[in-house]
Order: structure tokens, then sequence, then C-alpha cells
């Protein structure tokens, strides 16, 4: 336990915690943790070539960026505190879509993001899944009581629909450079269903807002903490952020949203933003579960 908030170790425990919250700590398996723990150290080797070209960045930007559909892709710098190289998937086997560099030795960087992008886009649609049984739930104590019920008719209809998650998420590698001082990330929230955001085992920036408390978090200190007891530490941990999207409330088809909201603050998107001053630089992999109409509109 640290500053109020916990490690969830399943699903279960992500859902409640995040209908709470707006945000959950969340222990991913062994088999994700490698996914993870590759994507990393490729995007960190990926990034750090990049910001090695630090006084012709611009040049090296123009090289990587890609606009498609109206969407920018590959390598971008938001602002002067990061770099950003997004990887997104048409679908999970068109590889020749991708916007990866090709005078950069890139083959582990895409072939690691391949491979992660279904272990965390599974994690989110199962605390998804999760967090739609625990609202159905919360109105109807039981099975007759549900058949009367309209809301939860409304929420079977739902359920029953087939489910239009498109495998056309934006998968990000952050690399807040900390080279000079000013506002790294200020206070957002993500467009999406659900996002997770990878921890750093190395240094805390992330800060989370709970809808409970209206309090900021640092969850990246329970990866700290945990990381003092580790023989070996690669910088990534096992642990994630899942945070709410500004569409988590719209995909719950929910019709009374102030009655659910007082009784689950947690379904509001997730306010967050990355603190001010880094001990040191810091790599983050987010990956923003979206749903296929929104996707579209937005694009
Ligand atoms: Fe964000």
């Amino acid at each position: 336990m640290s500053e109020g908030i916990h490690v969830c170790e399943d699903v279960a425990a992500a859902s409640k915690c995040l209908l709470q919250h707006s945000f959950a700590v969340f222990r991913v398996d062994g088999f994700t943790e490698s996914k993870l723990n590759r994507s990393w150290k490729a995007g960190r080797d990926f990034l750090s070539h990049a910001s090695q070209h630090n006084d012709k960045v611009e040049q090296f930007i123009e090289k990587y960026r890609y606009i498609k559909n109206g969407t920018l892709l590959g390598f971008n710098r938001p602002s002067s505190q990061k770099l950003l190289f997004r990887a997104q998937f048409v679908d999970c086997n068109s590889l020749e879509e991708q916007p990866w560099p090709n005078d950069f030795d890139s083959g582990e960087l895409c072939q690691a993001t391949k491979d992660l992008v279904p272990a965390l886009h599974s994690i989110l649609l199962q605390v998804h899944s999760k967090i739609r049984e625990d609202i159905m739930s919360t109105y109807c104590d039981g099975e007759d009581e549900c058949e009367q019920s309209e809301q939860s008719e409304h929420l079977r209809k739902k359920r029953r629909m087939s489910h239009s998650f498109d495998a056309y998420c934006p998968l990000d590698y952050f690399l807040y450079t900390n080279l000079q001082a000013g506002t790294n990330c200020s206070e957002h929230v993500d467009r999406g269903i659900l996002i997770c955001i990878s921890l750093s085992s190395l240094v805390a920036g992330l800060e989370v807002m709970s809808r409970r408390d209206g309090k900021f978090y640092t969850p990246e200190k329970l990866a700290m903490f945990e990381s003092l007891y580790k023989e070996y530490d690669s910088g990534a941990s096992d642990l994630i952020c899942i945070l709410a999207g500004d569409q988590l409330l719209d995909s719950l088809n929910i019709n009374d949203n102030m009655g659910i909201l007082a009784i689950y603050p947690g379904i509001q998107a997730c306010n967050h933003r990355v603190k001010q001053e880094l001990a040191m630089a810091r790599l983050s992999i987010s990956y923003e579960l979206r749903e296929s109409a929104n996707i579209k509109s937005h694009l």
C-alpha cells in the first residue's frame, strides 16, 4: 500500500478500483511482462537514437512522420520536453502499413510492438468486460429482478451486440527527455475507452487523479518500491496503470448517467499529468483501447 493505492493482482480487483478512482495499478502476468520489457528496451534504443540527433531533430521528425487518413503517425515531437513514436495497426498482420524507420534497425521494435499489442488489448478487454459485469450487478441482485429491470435489459442488449473494438488502436512510445525545465505533460484526459500506461521502476513521473477524493497519486512509486527487492531491474516493471478514457461512459451505454456516477465516480475519464520535475529521463508505453466508430470519427 502506498499513498492509499495498491496493486491489483487480478481483473476483478482492477475493475473495482477503477470504478472508484478512474484508474487501477495492475500487475501483468509473466508472459506479458516479457513482451512489455522487450518493447520497452526496443523503444528506449530507438528514441535514444532519435534524441542523439537533437541538433537536427526536425529533420529526423520529417523523415519519420507520416499522416495517414488524417492521423499523425510515426516519430513526432509534441513539445520540447518529449519525443513520441506512434505505432498503429490497421491489423496486426499488416506490417507493411507501419511507419517504421528504415535507416534505423527497427526490426526488433517492430516485432516487439506487434507482439505486445494483442496482450495489452486483451487485458483492457477483460477489464472492460468486468466493469460492465460489476455495473450490471448493481442493477440486479437476482436474475428475477434483472428480468424486470429496464436498465439491465438495456445493458443486456449492449452485451449481445458484437463487440466493435478495433485492432486499430494507438500504441505510443513516449520519451520525456528531462533535458530542460518546463511542463512535461499538463493535466488532461485520454481519448479511448480504457488506456494502459507502463510504469517505470526507475523514475516516478505519472500522476493520476482519483475521482473519489480529487487527489493526485503517483503509481510509479509502487513500481520503484518493488524494484528494491529485485536482483535485476530492467527499468520497466510488471505494473501498468489502467485509466478510464473519455469513451468509457458511452461504451457502457448507461441511461442514468448521474445515478451511476454517484456510485462509481471512476467511470469518468481519468485526469492525469506527468510531473514537472523528473529525477531522470522517463520512457513509457501507452496503449489506448478505442471503439471503432469513435476511431473513425476522430481520425
Ligand atoms: Fe495521457
